[in-house]
């Protein structure tokens, strides 16, 4: 029974039992519809409880149903149920325990009282999967708890925990444990006060005369343009709470205003786009197997730079105690004291909790000194890309290192194999590939190496999890999923640099089409400096240097190594991020592309510029998954979403490519071919894709 429904005396309560997160399906709104309607004509009725037999109150619509062709009938729909809440005439109680989500929330807010445990959470993420609150959120949030934070909590998608909801009138009584019982309690106490039945939609509650708020809705305006650029859902956000304020006497009429729009968003390709992400999220982190993962209690990290401080920081944030290895203390003491500048940071702007600072540092034990590493059952190399460097730390960390132990490398690229045959226990070892800067990014690469046993690669997976990062399946290959790809998207964009695209424009185009930075302002920020003195280290000879990497040689000559000295692909002033184009190395550029032997033309215009970058990643994604480096198209979407900033109302590349028509996109990839040659031959598992007319899912 999806609905289990019995009476305490005066008080009808109503369970909601569908498993996993009683999402609101059909097969949980009919029985439900049915006991509330049933309940109202029911004279032994006195008041009405709606509680829930699971962890999860309830997590809103049912996502799945979403992408049906059909929308649920109106007379068996959420809004439906509100309504027959909101004419109920006796006193009904929503009992939250744990998460009211989405359509949940808007439940919760249909009844009259709302009496939460200390585990309760509300919020509107329909946001974050492209829609807004469709059953009366947008309309009641404001009139209960006002626009300001009515507008937070449908624009931010983020939890409000029970305390707050109490503070805001969200919540009207905290529940001592004993819940069902305390909430009885409640309802008849609530019956013997004579309490009255007290609907959001009567009145307009704390709305604001119209005219009188507009300054709050001007700046939500400026916080969706600054950080949900490109999105289209927030906006009418701000229409229906506009709209809640322009009908504030009528909420049937604004109810009306939200119902067009949430459709208006169902039939947009972003929560399209969004939903397909928080699924392919979900189906990722199954990737492991179903091998059973083994504690991890102590860990450590080999390396407290850059990535190896970060990495260790997810550790400890975890709650997991960490010893940090460096060569030499003072490496150990920059280092530290990076982390702790960090979570400090992380502290101030909320991320981490009052106190988190403090409490992350003391599990944190710098050492230089392998010896110390004994008793961790999880350990990290991070030092930089070296492969022999690499084995010999695995060759120490296999000989200090309790023979339960997993050992896994941080590398970007290089052969995880290699470095599990330079060790006594080669089932142990595999790649965690995270992303910089690591304590904020959450895609964590799990590489499977060919010796690495099922219960290693599901100890890293829950890992991971527990670091609340998304964790993704790769098979042992040169620079996994996302490096494998990157290295087309960025050649791709040298070339047009070379044939005669300004630099801007080609960011431009990138952002424009959703990127948070184009590939030249990446490049900037990350270091020029990085490849050119890895080049020459390397000894890398000048005749296998690629073009891009020619131009970022000569620019290093110049003493340009990005934003760093403030000279790099561009010009940026002082304390300044933006990127100014110089006429400079407008000229070098020409100068090498002459030098090179390429045809310069006139620059390629934004379509063709997106084409040329976003096309080598389905075309490499294809062939990652032929090869098998891939399982499955959904966790390279997640791949380049988490970890390179592809706009998640996108899909990520592979949905994004199947949503143009697979066969268009193999057809500009010809073209591309007959132009530039072998570098665009199409990958097969694209072909077939294509001429089978499905998507790579059902390949
Ligand atoms: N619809 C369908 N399935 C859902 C779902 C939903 N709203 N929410 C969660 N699930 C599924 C997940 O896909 C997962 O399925 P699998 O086990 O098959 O992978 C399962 O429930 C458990 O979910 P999680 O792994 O995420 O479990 P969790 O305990 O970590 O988190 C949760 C639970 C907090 C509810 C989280 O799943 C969540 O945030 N869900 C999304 C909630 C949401 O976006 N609600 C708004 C829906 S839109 C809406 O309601 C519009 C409206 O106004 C009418």
């Amino acid at each position: 029974m999806t609905v289990n429904v019995s009476d305490r005396g005066p008080v009808r309560l109503i369970e909601m039992n569908s498993p996993p997160v009683n999402a609101l399906g059909a097969k949980l709104r009919m029985p439900l519809l049915d006991a509330i309607r049933a309940a109202s004509r029911d004279d032994s009725a006195g008041a009405l409880l709606l509680l829930s037999g699971l962890k999860t109150w309830c997590a809103g619509a049912d996502i799945k149903e979403f992408g049906l062709s059909e929308l649920p009938a109106p007379e068996a729909s959420l809004n439906a149920i509100c309504d027959a809440l909101d004419t109920c005439s006796k006193p009904v109680i929503a009992v939250v325990d744990g998460v009211a989500y989405g359509g949940g929330l808007e439940l919760a807010l249909a009844c009259d009282y709302r009496a939460v445990s200390a585990r309760a959470r509300f919020a509107f993420p329909e946001v974050n999967i492209g829609l807004l609150p469709g059953a009366g959120g947008t309309q009641r949030t404001p009139r209960l708890v006002g626009v300001e934070r009515a507008l937070r909590m449908c624009l931010d998608g983020k939890p409000v925990n029970a305390g707050q909801a109490l503070e805001m009138g969200l919540a009207d009584r905290l529940l001592e444990d004993g819940l069902t019982e305390a909430a009885c309690a409640f309802a008849e106490e609530m019956l013997a006060a004579g309490a009255p039945v007290r609907k959001i939609s009567s009145g307009p509650g704390k709305l604001p005369r119209p005219g009188e708020a507009a300054e709050v809705f001007d700046g939500a305006r400026q916080l969706i343009a600054r950080r949900m650029r490109g999105r289209d859902s927030p906006e009418l956000i701000v229409q229906c709470i506009e709209q809640a304020v322009a009908c504030r006497d009528d909420f049937r009429a604004g109810l009306a205003e939200e119902r067009r729009r949430f459709v208006s968003c169902l039939k947009n390709p972003q929560s399209k786009a969004l939903s397909h992400v928080f699924f392919a999220e979900r189906a990722a982190a199954r990737g492991a197997g179903g091998a059973a993962a083994r504690a991890v209690e102590r860990a450590a990290v080999i390396g407290c730079g850059t990535m190896g401080g970060g990495i260790a920081m997810n550790f400890a944030i975890a709650g997991i105690p960490v010893t940090v290895l460096e060569t030499g203390e003072e490496a150990l003491e920059r280092g530290l004291s990076v982390i702790r500048g960090n979570f400090e940071r992380s502290e101030k702007s909320g991320r981490i909790p009052p106190g988190g600072a403090e409490r992350s540092m003391a599990l944190i034990t710098p050492t230089t000194d392998y010896g110390a590493l004994d008793g961790a059952d999880f350990a990290v190399e991070a030092v930089y890309e070296n492969l022999d460097l690499k084995k010999r730390i695995f060759t120490r960390l296999d000989r200090a290192l309790g023979s339960d132990a997993i050992l896994a490398s941080n590398t970007s690229y290089l052969d995880i194999d290699r470095m599990a045959e330079a060790t006594g226990r080669p089932g142990q070892v595999l790649g965690m590939h995270f992303f910089s800067p690591a304590n904020i990014m959450r895609l964590v690469e799990v590489i499977e190496g060919r010796h690495s046993s099922a219960d290693t690669v599901a100890t890293a997976f829950s890992l991971a999890s527990r670091m609340k990062k998304v964790p993704v399946w790769s098979a042992n290959s040169n620079g996994f999923i996302g490096n494998r790809m990157l290295s087309g998207y960025m050649f791709e964009a040298f070339e047009l640099l070379f044939e005669g695209t300004p630099p801007e424009s080609v960011d431009a185009a990138l952002r424009d089409f959703g990127l948070p930075m184009g590939p030249f302002q990446m490049i900037d920020l990350v270091g020029l400096d990085l490849g050119w003195r890895a080049r020459e280290l390397a000894g890398k000879p000048l005749e296998e240097r690629k073009p891009g990497e020619r131009l970022g040689d000569a620019l290093c000559e110049r003493e340009r190594f990005g934003q760093k000295n403030g000279r790099g692909i561009y010009n940026y002033s002082p304390g300044s991020r933006v990127p100014e184009p110089d006429p400079g190395v407008a000229g070098l550029i020409e100068e090498l592309a002459e030098e090179l032997g390429y045809k310069r033309g006139p620059p390629a215009g934004a379509e063709e510029i997106v084409k040329r970058c976003m096309y080598p990643l389905v075309n490499v994604g294809s062939a990652l998954l032929e090869e098998g480096v891939a399982r499955a198209a959904s966790d390279i979407d997640i791949v380049y979403v988490y970890g390179y900033g592809f706009p998640a109302w996108r899909g990520g590349p592979m949905h994004y490519a199947e949503q143009q028509g697979l066969d268009g996109v193999l057809e500009d990839i010809r073209g591309f071919h007959d132009r530039f040659g072998a570098r665009w031959t199409p990958a097969q598992r694209l072909v077939e894709a294509a001429a089978a007319g499905r998507g790579f899912g059902e390949g």
